[in-house]
């Protein structure tokens, strides 16, 4: 259908010596550019020890859209909007783009004791703490997340919530998931917002995967801690995030229609 409407308005094209200005059914189908904010679990190159990488870019060879990581290690959602990061992806997002946000790995602790920079002050609501160490007004992980989605909402972009990946759920020799309670706040921050706002439950993905692989195959991914993966741990997570998105785990997603086809089955 589309090839033999396209090769006739060709031949129509070629008859006219003016073209006629493009066609709604010429134009080129508009890819988004999907823009990844997140920490070193995200981050090319991991936490950056030569043996650890994130999952961000390995995405893209799920994806038919172009990636772009902007994950950097050891942010928090406060941390990288603090450092005006959620506005340098929001100043080149386009209408139509994707960004997903996935934090949590560095949002624990307390702002008002012995304050690191990272942590959020606790509660999901509009609660604030001040700062020991420096003074600041410091919100919760979910006003963070709110603010940042709407930056990009309000450039035409969708949000993907996606919720942290888990640690090492065999670190101790049998399964334990209990998520951290981040992965929940993503989808309180995500019923907030509403519309072109989206969540996915990365954390769960990653814990059925690792569910199903096993003990000494899951402790094999993490050569030096608990939280940071091999490049191979770092795919699986990709994988993960781009069955959940396929399946539909947590609901469509805006990215639900830009996976390959036939995407591996990692749990
Ligand atoms: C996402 O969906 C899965 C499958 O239904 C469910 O197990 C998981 O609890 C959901 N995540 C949240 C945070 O509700």
């Amino acid at each position: 259908m589309r090839f033999s409407s396209l090769s006739t308005v060709l031949a129509l094209g070629a008859l006219n010596a003016v073209a006629s200005p493009t066609r709604p059914e010429l134009a080129p189908r508009a890819t988004p550019t999907v823009y990844l904010c997140g920490d070193s679990t995200m981050a090319k190159n991991g936490a950056n020890d030569g043996d650890t990488d994130g999952w961000g870019q390995y995405f893209g060879t799920y994806s038919t859209v172009s990636v772009v990581n902007k994950a950097i290690g050891g942010r928090s959602a406060r941390s990288y909007w603090n450092e005006g990061r959620f506005s340098d992806v929001a100043s080149v997002v386009q209408s139509g783009d994707i960004v997903v946000i996935e934090f949590g790995h560095n949002d624990g602790g307390s702002p008002e004791s012995n304050d690191n920079g990272r942590s959020d002050c606790p509660g999901a609501g509009t609660e604030t703490c001040i700062s020991d160490s420096t003074g600041e007004t410091v919100y919760t992980f979910v006003f963070y997340v709110i603010q940042a989605a709407k930056l990009m909402t309000a450039k035409g972009a969708t949000v993907i919530l996606s919720s942290q990946t888990p640690n090492n759920l065999w670190e101790t020799g049998s399964f334990s998931s209990a998520p951290p309670r981040f992965v929940g706040y993503q989808l309180t921050a995500q019923k907030a917002l509403g519309t072109g706002v989206y969540f996915v439950d990365h954390y769960q993905a990653v814990a059925n995967t690792y569910q199903k692989l096993g003990n000494s195959a899951t402790n094999a991914l993490y050569p030096n801690d608990h939280t940071h993966t091999s490049p191979e741990g770092a795919s699986l997570s990709a994988q993960a995030f781009t069955q959940a998105i396929y399946q539909k785990l947590n609901g469509t997603t805006s990215l639900s229609d830009y996976i390959v086809s036939n995407p591996p089955t990692v749990y």
